[in-house]
Order: structure tokens, then C-alpha cells, then sequence
């Protein structure tokens, strides 16, 4: 049962769009390549077969169907993965089969609390007596009524048990409500709701189902401006942007992000034509947060005060961008406003200030010198200890010279002397390593031997041209292969057995995404000369090791029968 929905969904989606709807993928031969999403690297190994309907990447080993590509990437279990991609291709999971019961779990539960919720709060903005004046005070602040129906905002009314009651109604028990994030009970047994008295914002995944939500106040003493969501099976603050479900296409279009801070700022800018736009909910940028957005774009324009001199959380994560290889510019605003005060006042200024983006280099320069006096040792002092950590995050040694100059030209210092006193800093103390170390461990990178990449490259030859490769690879040669390549070289002679087509698949991409022209043939030969080496030294490495014991042992007999074994072998190495 499960399987026939399984092949009816793979059937109606193309991996190659399920794919390309989160990474940008380009064309390879007959295959799409792209920068692995998994983990870090410049030069893509990660491919996308449309024949075959697979990818693999041939950096970090992982790969598979579009089931296994949606939970590695979303991070979520297989039933969620089977969810999205039915829903995706139009396949209706039966409510009451074996296969319904297998996914529906307590996540899901969770989605439909969170969708549910996100109607009450609508409705509540659409007909509650404060809703109403909620949508005033909205609309007042110039986002047009359309943009409220895109975003959904909500209203929470002033009431202690206004949501909890309405999904109990609808069957929801309270820890269901709670583990949703959306109730609170205390420890005297009262149950109620997180959210009172607020504008609602609700937050969503890429998929566009709500997680969570973040609720401004409006029209109470409460002294928090926000309250948010807290951490839940769906919603992680430190991996969600707000805005991307919808931004996603966008950024990829324009080949840029735009990042602000805030839920109104967002909605403003993006009504403002910048659709390609994302927010942190007044949070450092996360290092999840940048390998997100890295696969879409690596340019990445920020619109938020920053305070150079200082030492924010927001200014931590542009560090952080800039470290990982992004391409930050700056777009600023007049003195003291925020995007949504710009576009408020006059929505035709925001185009003119994403034109003259500077580069974040610009931006710190500009900002450090109207700041101190180049002309006096202190204002110096002062404006190397801005810019120097600035420049020295700068992965690309060339642009990192330039500015080094610059700033020796600007402050009248030798770019020697300016160049030592950039080798004292000390930046290791950014969490830039912790990206690659943290998307590795989740998942991990499997190491093959070298005994099995050349089996695999043996086969994946021998799939390439089998008529000219099967008689080369002799039963004699055939002891040193492992058993799964033993297996498919013997399907290769007849016919490819169900149990082994997925590493079939697998051996068929990396014969495709190897380079045109190689003589078949002669590669075959060199690998099988190599891997009989490979034997051989292992051999040798044991008679090393057992020459040196008997010479400790002062077995001089011994010694010499080994020296003999020792030399015969070393003539069976053949050169390569
Ligand atoms: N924020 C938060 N908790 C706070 C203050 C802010 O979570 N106590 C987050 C929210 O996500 C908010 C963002 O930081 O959207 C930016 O904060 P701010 O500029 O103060 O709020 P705005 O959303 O811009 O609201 P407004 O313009 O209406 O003041
Ligand atoms: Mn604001």
C-alpha cells in the first residue's frame, strides 16, 4: 500500500523541479549539477540524474530518491517528507490505510493546531471588536489590506482562554495546545493561552504551514513588545526566516537577499517590490540561518541599522556572513529610520535605496571615518581596530589587499606596517567553523576506501562501455571485489536484479558525471593494476612488520627468508 503511493508520487513529480525548488541546479550533460546543499564546498559535486530520478553527491557520499532528498534537506522524518511530496503531486494518502496511520504523527497533529490557529487569529482581525481596530492601526501604518491577506496576520483578542477553547472544540487536548507553543499552564492548574492582546504574525516553513507565531502588542500595558513562539517539534528560531516560503523563487531571480529585522519591516519591503526579502525576528543570524539562504543566493544585502563601533548580536551574524564567503552589501537608510518608516512614508524611496547598495567594506569604511579623525594617532589607532577585523575577514585575498591599501592610503600609515598589525588579530573566536562541523554531523560524511573507490569506478566503467570492460574484468581478477561490486559486475552480464538497481543507479550516475573521452579500457586496466597493489603492499607492510620483530628477536635466519619473501613480492608490484 505504502509502496504504490510511494511510486505514484515519484511517477508524478521530476526530481530534477522538486530539487531545483530549493537549490539552483544547472545543467550538466544529461544530468544537473550544483554546490552541495549538505556540506560546504566550491566546486559542485552534488548531481541530479532525470533519467534515473536520483541525486548523489560525490563529495560527501549521501544521495537517493526525492523522499530521502526533502528529509535530509527540511530535516524532517520520512512521514513528513511522504506528506509534502503527495501534497505536492496531487496523491491522496487514504485517511484510514496502514499508510496514514504510519505518518500521521505527533508533528502533524501540530501543523493542523498551527494552521487552525492561524484562522481563529484571522478571523478575529477580520470581525473582533479590537481585531477591527487592530486592522486599522495596520492599515494606518500603510500595509495595504492585500499584503495582511498574504502574510495572514492575525489578531489574538484580550481574552485568557480565547484560542484553547476554540481548538478543544475541535478536539485538541490541552498538552497537544501547549506542545504547539500556543497555551501556558501554571503550576496551580490553570490553562491558558500564550497569546492575548496581540497583532499575529504567523511564521512559516518553506512549505508555507504555519510553526509558530510572533505577536506584537497592541493595545495593552504588557511591557513586552513581543512574545514569540518558543521552540516546538515544528519551530526552531535558530533555522526558521521569516519570509522565505514566499522569498525563495524570488531571491533566486534577482540573485540577492534582502535581510531585515522585524515581521512589519518585512511585509513593508516586500509590498515595496522587493519580494526577495527575508527577516530574523530580532535575533542574531544564525550559522543554519546563512546555509539556507546560501542556496539560493550568496549575495546578501542587509537593510537594518548597524552599529559599527559596536558589538551586537546583528552585527555578529553579518560577521558571520561575511566569513562564510557572502558577498554583503548594505543598503541604508536616513538616519534613525527603519525600512518600514521609509516605505510608510513614501513606498517609491525604497527602490532608490536598494540601488545604491554599498559593499559592506564601503558601508564600515564611510561609517569609521565620519566617526573619528584620520588625522591624529588616536583616530588612527581607532579606526584600525573597526576596520582591521573587517578586512581580515575577507576570504578572498586580492579584495583583501585592495582595502588594505586603502586604508593605508586613507590613514597615511605604511600598508607594511598596517599588514603586521592585521596579523595580530585574531578572529578565530567567530563560530565560522561551527557551520561545517555542525552540517557534517548532521550528516555525516561516509569515507570510503581506496579499495572501494576503485571497485566503484571499475563498475561504473564497465557500465559505461560493458561490451569492451566485461572480458577485461576476468574471473581471476574478481576475488580481490567486495561483494556488492562482485553482485552488480555479475547482473551486468545478464540482467540487473530489483535488489540491486538503487546501487546500480547510483554506479550509472558516476559513470555519466565522469569526464567524455576516457579510454574505458585503459582506465579498467589501471585500476585493477592498482587495486592488485593495493594488496600486495598491505602484504608487505605485514612482512615489514615481521622482519623487524625477528631482527628485535636476533633471528638472523628468519630475517633473511623474510628479506627473500619480501623481494619476491615487491616484483609482483606492477607500475601504474
Ligand atoms: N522582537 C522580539 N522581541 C522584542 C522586540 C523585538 O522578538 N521584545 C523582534 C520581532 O521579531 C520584531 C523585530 O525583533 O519584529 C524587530 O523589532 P522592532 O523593530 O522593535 O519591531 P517591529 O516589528 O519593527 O515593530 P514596530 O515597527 O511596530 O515597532
Ligand atoms: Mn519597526
Amino acid at each position: 500500500m505504502l509502496g504504490s503511493s510511494i511510486e505514484e508520487i515519484k511517477n508524478r513529480l521530476d526530481i530534477v523541479e522538486v530539487i531545483g525548488s530549493y537549490i539552483k541546479l544547472s545543467k550538466a550533460g544529461i544530468n544537473f549539477r550544483a554546490p552541495c546543499p549538505f556540506h560546504s564546498e566550491k566546486k559542485p559535486s552534488f548531481f541530479v540524474s532525470p533519467v534515473r530520478q536520483i541525486w548523489h553527491c560525490f563529495g560527501c557520499n549521501s544521495g537517493g530518491d526525492i523522499f530521502k532528498f526533502v528529509m535530509q534537506i527540511e530535516g524532517v522524518e520520512f512521514g513528513d517528507a511522504l506528506r509534502l511530496l503527495a501534497q505536492k503531486a496531487g496523491v491522496e494518502l487514504k485517511k484510514q490505510s496502514p499508510e496514514y496511520v504510519q505518518w500521521k504523527s505527533n508533528r502533524e497533529r501540530l501543523y493542523e493546531i498551527c494552521e487552525l490557529a492561524c484562522r481563529f487569529f484571522e478571523k478575529q482581525l477580520e470581525e473582533g471588536t479590537t481585531g477591527k481596530e487592530a486592522k486599522q492601526y495596520l492599515l494606518g501604518r500603510g500595509i495595504t489590506e492585500e499584503s495582511l491577506k498574504k502574510w495572514r496576520v492575525g489578531y489574538a483578542p484580550d481574552v485568557w482562554q480565547g484560542l484553547s477553547d476554540f481548538l478543544s472544540s475541535r478536539g485538541y487536548k490541552k498538552e497537544e495546545i501547549e506542545k504547539a507553543g500556543l497555551a501556558l499552564s501554571s503550576s496551580k492548574g490553570s490553562f491558558y493561552d500564550r497569546f492575548r492582546s496581540r497583532i499575529i504574525f504567523p511564521i512559516f516553513d518553506l512549505n508555507s504551514q504555519v510553526v509558530g507565531f510572533g505577536g506584537r502588542i497592541f493595545k495593552s500595558d504588557d511591557p513586552a513588545k513581543y512574545v514569540n513562539s518558543p521552540s516546538t517539534l515544528l519551530y526552531d528560531k535558530s533555522r526558521i526566516l521569516y519570509g522565505l516560503n514566499k522569498a525563495k523563487v524570488e531571491i533566486r531571480k534577482k540573485n540577492y537577499c534582502i535581510l531585515v529585522e522585524g515581521y512589519v519591516d518585512l511585509i513593508l519591503v516586500s509590498q515595496a517590490g522587493s519580494e526577495n526579502v527575508v527577516a530574523t525576528s530580532g535575533t542574531a543570524l544564525t550559522p543554519y540561518q546563512l546555509q539556507i539562504i546560501k542556496r539560493y543566493s550568496d549575495n546578501l544585502y542587509t537593510a537594518f541599522d548597524m552599529d559599527v563601533g559596536g558589538d551586537s548580536a546583528t552585527k555578529r551574524g553579518i560577521d558571520l556572513a561575511q566569513a562564510q564567503g557572502f558577498n554583503v552589501k548594505v543598503i541604508t537608510m536616513p538616519e534613525g529610520k527603519d525600512p518600514a518608516d521609509v516605505i510608510s512614508q513614501n513606498p517609491q524611496d525604497w527602490e532608490g535605496l536598494v540601488k545604491s547598495v554599498k559593499s559592506i567594506l564601503e558601508f564600515y569604511f564611510e561609517t569609521t571615518f565620519s566617526r573619528f579623525s584620520s588625522g591624529t594617532a588616536d583616530g588612527k589607532r581607532e579606526i584600525s581596530k573597526i576596520l582591521l577585523p573587517v578586512i581580515k575577514r575577507i576570504p578572498n585575498k586580492i579584495e583583501q589587499s585592495h582595502w588594505l591599501q586603502e586604508l593605508s592610503k586613507k590613514i597615511s600609515i605604511r600598508e607594511d606596517v598596517i599588514t603586521e598589525e592585521l596579523k595580530k588579530i585574531n578572529i578565530t573566536n567567530l563560530p565560522n567553523n561551527f557551520i561545517i562541523e555542525d552540517m557534517e554531523s548532521k550528516v555525516p560524511v561516509s569515507v570510503k576506501t581506496r579499495k572501494e573507490l576503485l571497485e566503484e569506478r571499475i563498475a561504473s566503467l564497465a557500465i559505461k562501455s560493458p561490451q569492451d570492460s566485461l572480458c577485461l574484468i576476468t574471473e581471476d581478477c574478481t576475488p580481490f571485489f567486495g561483494q556488492k561490486i562482485q553482485t552488480v559486475l555479475a547482473d551486468l552480464k545478464n540482467k540487473i536484479l530489483p535488489q540491486d538497481q538503487e546501487f546500480f543507479n547510483y554506479l550509472s550516475l558516476k559513470a555519466e558525471v565522469e569526464e567524455e573521452g576516457i579510454d574505458c579500457e585503459k582506465e579498467i586496466k589501471t585500476c585493477l593494476r592498482e587495486i592488485s597493489n593495493l594488496d600486495t603492499r598491505k602484504q608487505l607492510d605485514g612482512l615489514s612488520q615481521d622482519i623487524k620483530k625477528a631482527e628485535d628477536e636476533k633471528d638472523p635466519a628468519r630475517v633473511s627468508s623474510l628479506i627473500q619473501k619480501f623481494k619476491e613480492l615487491t616484483s609482483k608490484l606492477v607500475n601504474i
